[in-house]
């Protein structure tokens, strides 16, 4: 079996290392030729819109995934005429654009900040109340994004945001930030993992509490069925993330990741199946794994600098993790995660604070 994956980036080396032991060989498509997933794949260096560089991908692939949502859509067309796609091209579709995502959650009855499309500066001053404005398409990491409390905020915020297609959002007084994350086989089967608390730090992940501490039940439920909504509406196959603002007993929705995702990452250590197996389970047609969580764990992100690995290693309990990329500030250059407990992971988390980003 041969899996495609655009992107080079460390999700698809985790996908790559976790389709080696399946019997599963990777090629991953990625602009740069120093994609860090070559160390593990194939790679094919070219554009994401390149006809020749998807071609290639597509003969050498049973199936292509991707590590990423803002596939071009003609490139998510050129694929699936030489192989198959999973998720479909529609799944990559709705999630890269943030107006027609929430539209879906509404449709499927899955609660979501209230939101408003905008097109100019009029439609950004006739909203009310403190909000989030952000570009309907290509925001990650909180770029693309203004957070408007009060009215001077709103001043030449569609300029700002470059004069682009944006969606406005209430602005949720949520007490935590939780994602879950799901997975729907070729049959039609589903699971899910416990949702997670995660902590952002300049608009990026910096830290994941598995499972969420003090979480009721009701909670994972609700979680759990927001997912298979969107599962089975997508007639999705692979992993899907999806992430949560927390606000007493509600779950609002935020955003969804038609992939694996980094608040995923701790289950390659405590679950049975992690997301990356699971994801490439899925869409070879594989029978699911358990989702079973095996310890409570905490996943620290390496941003921009990492500490020295053997200091690192040298804690009981944290599995670490590099991508082998170079150092850049705002970058995630790995993770480590912690299954022994707070005195362990508050240690990791301070030796991460001692790089350039902390
Ligand atoms: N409507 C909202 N109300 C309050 N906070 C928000 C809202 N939308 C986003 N945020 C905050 O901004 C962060 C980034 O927004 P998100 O939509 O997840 O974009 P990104 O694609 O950059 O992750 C969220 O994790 C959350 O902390
Ligand atoms: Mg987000």
């Amino acid at each position: 079996m041969q899996l495609g994956v655009l992107g080079g980036g460390q999700l698809a080396r985790m996908l790559a290392m976790a389709a080696h032991p399946l019997g599963v060989r990777t090629t991953a498509l990625d602009p740069s030729p120093d994609a860090c997933a070559g160390a593990v794949a194939e790679l094919i260096v070219a554009p994401y819109d390149d006809p020749e560089g998807l071609d290639r991908l597509g003969r050498v692939s049973d199936v292509v995934t991707s590590e990423f949502e803002s596939v071009p859509a003609e490139s998510a067309d050129r694929l699936a005429a030489s192989s198959v796609v999973r998720p479909n091209a529609r799944a990559l579709a709705v999630a890269q654009d943030r107006l027609h995502e929430k539209r879906l959650f509404t449709e499927l009855g899955i609660d979501t900040p209230r939101f408003e499309a905008i097109g100019s500066q009029d439609d950004i001053d006739r909203m009310e109340g403190p909000g989030v404005l952000k570009t309907r398409r290509l925001g990650y990491d909180g770029k693309g994004q203004l957070v408007v409390r009060d009215e001077s905020q709103r001043d030449g915020a569609f300029e700002q945001l470059g004069g682009v297609p944006l969606i406005w959002e209430e602005l949720v007084p949520f007490e935590r930030e939780l994602s879950v994350i799901a997975v729907r086989g070729v049959d039609g089967s589903t699971a899910a993992y416990p949702l997670v608390e995660n902590h952002h730090r300049d608009g990026i992940l910096r830290l994941t509490h598995a499972p969420a501490p003090g979480l009721a039940a009701e909670m994972q439920a609700l979680a759990e069925a927001y997912a298979r909504r969107l599962l089975a509406e997508l007639d999705y196959v692979g992993v899907l993330a999806l992430e949560l603002f927390q606000a007493g007993n509600r779950l609002i929705a935020n955003e969804m990741a038609p992939r694996v995702h980094n608040s995923g990452h701790w289950t390659i250590e405590g679950s049975e199946t992690s997301q990356f197996e699971n994801h490439v389970r899925a869409v070879c047609g594989l029978p699911l794994g358990s989702t079973a969580q095996r310890m409570t764990c905490t996943m620290v992100n390496l941003i921009g600098g990492a500490p020295d690995v053997a200091d690192l290693a040298a804690i009981e309990g944290a599995h670490v993790h590099l991508y082998g990329k170079a150092p850049r500030r705002g970058r995630k250059i790995g993770h480590v995660t912690v299954t022994s407990g707070e005195p362990a992971w508050r240690a990791v988390d301070e030796l991460a604070r001692g790089t350039a980003d902390g």
